[in-house]
């Protein structure tokens, strides 16, 4: 039986964690979504069809049950489109379990999301837009809507889809039924939105999301659980906030941009771009204790004449680039050695074991190590 998992973000979010789970889920009898809302834009890529996914876990495109967990955020409407869309495209009705303790995202949310960033002037903590924050501050101001509520209130914008849901099988009690799962013997692959470094309680407050981003955010105590944590071989942060390794050369940052098509998922924006900072990664080792890394991104790299990584001591090595294609390489012994010095270097540092090793968009494109 596979032990279930937890992914999570490493850094500033956008790790590749929607294809690290996709490539995982094909382990696991189901998939679970738990902190966030549309905030999130987890991508996988199957042949040369992208599938964006904003609400469901990422081994939903992989035909996996997939649920989401009260612990997240949803627009009723934009879900249903999503579901429908993950029909259409894998041809196949998706197994879905929204719980129905997950708080509803209204326009209302927005207009506040949008309307608190344009008063933050010089200090706007560049969010998403999508109501967020408003959302879960209501939530705790114990004056959301809750799917449950919101599916008797004939008042609610989401009554009528919400009904439709229902009618289709969709909402539930995701804890019980995952608890029942790993009471029969059965495997979850936990999936966590954005990065530690913007988790709300242990990110660079106050630019940070507003849910618990690393593994405690599932809310349900599971044992045994795999930690697996998902790292760029460099860095990005979109929005604004502190971010120390970041690349003043255009050209260069320029460069990793356009070649790891660094823009956002869900709002287009391009994001910054820094080196890779195991500081970063070590302070996420320090709270979510993870068993092993997915190192995402390397192919980004492959035409610079070398690369820098900042170490855990503040000071900074260089690797020496490679300037070919390695996106089919599937043996570790036969990357450059530029990659295979980064492995190492970051297995030393942080007494980590890289697992996998992506290096491409596409599910196939990934090295192994035991
Ligand atoms: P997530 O939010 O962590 O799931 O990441 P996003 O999907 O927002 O952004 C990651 C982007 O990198 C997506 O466009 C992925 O298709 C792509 N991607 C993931 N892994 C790799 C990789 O190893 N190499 C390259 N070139 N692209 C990757
Ligand atoms: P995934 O799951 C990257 C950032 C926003 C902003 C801050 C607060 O795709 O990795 P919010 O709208 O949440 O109130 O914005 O958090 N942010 C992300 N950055 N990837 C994400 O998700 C993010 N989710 C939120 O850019 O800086
Ligand atoms: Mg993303």
């Amino acid at each position: 039986m596979t032990t279930s998992t937890v992914v999570i973000g490493t850094q500033w979010g956008d790790e590749g964690k929607g294809k690290i789970c996709d490539v995982l889920s094909q382990y696991f009898d189901a998939t679970a979504r738990f902190n966030g809302g549309p905030n999130a834009g987890h991508t996988v890529q199957h042949g040369d069809q992208r599938i964006k996914l904003h609400h469901l876990p990422s081994g939903v495109a992989n035909g996996r049950h997939a649920l989401m967990m009260p612990g997240m955020i949803c627009r009723p409407d934009e879900l249903f489109e999503e579901i429908k869309m993950v029909a259409e495209t894998t041809g196949t009705f998706p197994h879905v379990t929204v719980d129905r303790r997950i708080h509803i995202i209204t326009e209302r949310h927005r207009e506040i999301d949008a309307d608190k960033e344009s008063a933050r002037g010089d200090n706007k903590i560049g969010t998403t837009l999508t109501g967020n924050g408003p959302c879960y501050a209501d939530k705790s101001h114990r004056e959301g809507s809750r799917l449950d509520m919101a599916v008797f209130d004939r008042e609610s914008p989401y009554h009528k889809i919400l009904r439709d849901m229902v009618k289709y099988g969709l909402i539930g009690d995701s804890v019980r039924e995952i608890r029942d799962m790993l009471d029969s013997g059965r495997s979850v692959l936990f999936e966590g939105a954005h990065g530690f470094m913007l988790d709300i309680d242990h990110g660079s407050y106050p630019y940070v999301t507003s849910s618990t981003c690393g593994a405690t955010g599932i809310g349900m105590h599971i044992d045994p659980l795999e930690v697996c944590g998902v790292m760029k071989a460099y860095s990005t942060r979109i929005g604004a906030g502190a971010f120390l390794t970041e690349i003043e050369s255009d050209a260069i940052s320029d460069y990793i941009r356009e070649r790891g098509r660094e823009y956002g998922t869900t709002t287009g924006r391009p994001r910054r771009i820094g080196w890779l900072d195991l500081s970063v990664l070590e302070e996420c080792h320090r709270v979510n204790d993870l068993d092993y890394l997915a190192l995402t991104m390397v192919d980004v790299l492959s035409q610079l004449h070398q690369f820098h990584v900042k170490l855990r001591n503040g000071e900074w090595t260089s690797f020496p680039g490679w300037g070919y294609d390695i996106s089919g390489v599937r043996e570790f012994q036969h990357l450059p050695s530029g990659i295979r010095e980064l492995v190492s270097t970051i297995e030393t540092q942080l007494s980590i074991p890289v697992r996998m090793i992506s290096v491409g968009p596409r599910t196939e494109e990934v090295i192994w190590r035991s």
